[in-house]
Order: C-alpha cells, then structure tokens, then sequence
C-alpha cells in the first residue's frame, strides 16, 4: 500500500459523535482530506460487550483501510477503551486514540493530581482511562470515574441546555463533589457539546478536558514525522455511515461545525 501527503486520514466513530474530533483535525490541519465513518445503524457501542465492540471496530478499519488511509484516529472513546488490539492488529498504518491523549491533556491540566473521568458504561468498566493515567502520570494521580449513560441520548437529542439534560447532569456529577477534584475528563466523543453545561455544574474549581484538540496535535506530529502532511487548498472529504445519513447530516453539522456535502450510505462486512 503507497501512502503520499495527498492519502486521506481515516477517523471513525459509532456514529456521529466522532465528528467533535473530526472538526478538531479539521481546524488544526485545513489541508488533509478526512474519510470519516460512522456506524449509525449499531450506535451506542457505550452499552455493548468488548466483544461485540472488537468486532464492529476490525469491520471499518478494514472499511477505512481499502480507502488507503495514511492514519487511523479511533475517536470513539468505547472502541479506544475495548478494542484497542483487534484495530492495531489490521492496521499497517499509525493509529491514534483518544484515552491516551485525554489522559495526557488532563495530566497537563492538572494541578491537585486528582481527576475525574465520565464516559459511557463500557469505558468506565475497562478502567482504560485510570491506566492511562497511572502509565502516564505514575501511580500518585488520584482518579474518580461514573458513567453517564443518559448522555448521549440528550445529545443527539439536541438537548444542549435543557433543563432535563441539567437534572441528570447534577444527578451524575454530585457523588464527585466530595473527591475535591480540579481536573474532569469528558471521556466520550458526545460530551464535548455538553462543555458549558457541565462547567456550571461543576462550578469553576474543575477544568473539563476533552481530547479532540490532543489527537488532533498527536496527528500533525506523526504526518509530519512521516512526510506526509497535505497543504491542500480545499481538500475534498467523505463521510460514510451505516444508516440514515439525512439525519446523520442534520444532526451531524452542529457537531461538525461545518457543512457536510459527501455522504454516503454504506455496508459493512
Ligand atoms: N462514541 C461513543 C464514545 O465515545 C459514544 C456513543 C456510543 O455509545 O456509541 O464512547
């Protein structure tokens, strides 16, 4: 397989939540064509077993790879947490994750070494973002982590600053009060959009940290390293998705920031 700067970088998510990411390559790296799947037909991965997960995510690297992508970016926190190893096992091509770059920005953040971690179900039980931590930062960094299932739903519901989305949110985020934290890890693609609600919430002793912009440096620095950034004027990139894509487009372009012109309905094997 021959890669050149003009080879597009394949992001890829359970559905459109992987899109917060996108957006974040997109504005630190303007000339780089994006081929971008989402797996709308089997969204949420938060609520399944690792198994399942591995399975899903070795179907669209192998997508992602016949597209000859020069760098996968796993932006699904669920699929970065359980199925790490059937991605990397496919893949000739550098991989990126984000619990690996959330963990560090929180570490850079941090001034107490006491961090928080939220994210879906299936993250919080794989402990993927303590390892991270303890790997990174060594074993005296103090973590607390909940999962927020009710999240996602209200995302991609549009309910940004809804009261009901509010309610949850104290519901969620009271039991952390008492671990005096200064530092939380939004440790799922959708809770980006969440940000301003959640810092009211939390009140302003917390930082939130998400790890978009973090995959998104991770990603100039390999392309670099590589020779193979793309200074293209207006690169042209594609997005692919398991099922309805009018609303994957509707829904899609608030968390993209930008309008979505290719999109396509694919099947996976
Ligand atoms: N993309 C998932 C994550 O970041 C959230 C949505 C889902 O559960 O599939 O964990």
């Amino acid at each position: 397989m021959h890669h050149d700067p003009s080879s597009p970088i394949g992001i890829f998510d359970s559905g459109l939540g992987g899109l917060t990411v996108a957006r974040a390559v997109m504005d630190l790296l303007p000339g780089e064509p994006i081929v971008y799947f989402g797996d709308t037909a089997r969204v949420p991965y938060g609520v399944k077993s690792p198994d399942t997960v591995a399975r899903y995510a070795a179907q669209i690297t192998r997508f992602l790879l016949a597209k000859n992508v020069k760098l996968l970016i796993v932006a699904c926190n669920t699929m970065a947490a359980v199925a790490l190893p059937a991605i990397t096992g496919l893949s000739p091509v550098p991989v990126l994750e984000v619990i690996d770059a959330g963990a560090e920005s929180a570490l850079a953040a941090t001034r107490s070494r006491r961090i928080g971690i939220i994210a879906t179900p299936s993250t919080i039980a794989s402990h993927a973002y303590e390892s991270a931590l303890a790997r990174l930062g060594g074993p005296d960094v103090y973590t607390v982590a909940k999962a927020c299932p009710l999240f996602v739903p209200l995302v991609e519901e549009g309910w940004l600053d809804h009261p009901a989305t509010r309610l949850v949110a104290v519901e969620y985020l009271a039991p952390l009060a008492a671990h005096n934290l200064d530092t939380l890890i939004l440790g799922c693609t959708h809770y980006p959009l969440l940000a301003p609600l959640l810092a009211e919430v939390v009140g302003p002793g917390i930082r939130l940290q998400d790890s978009a912009t973090a995959v998104a440096r991770r990603a100039a620095a390999i392309l670099d390293a590589k020779g193979l950034r793309n200074t293209a004027a207006a690169p042209a990139h594609s997005f692919h998705v398991t099922d309805l894509p009018h609303r994957f487009i509707a829904v899609g372009e608030r968390f993209l920031g930008r309008p979505m012109t290719d999109v396509r309905l694919e099947t996976l094997v």
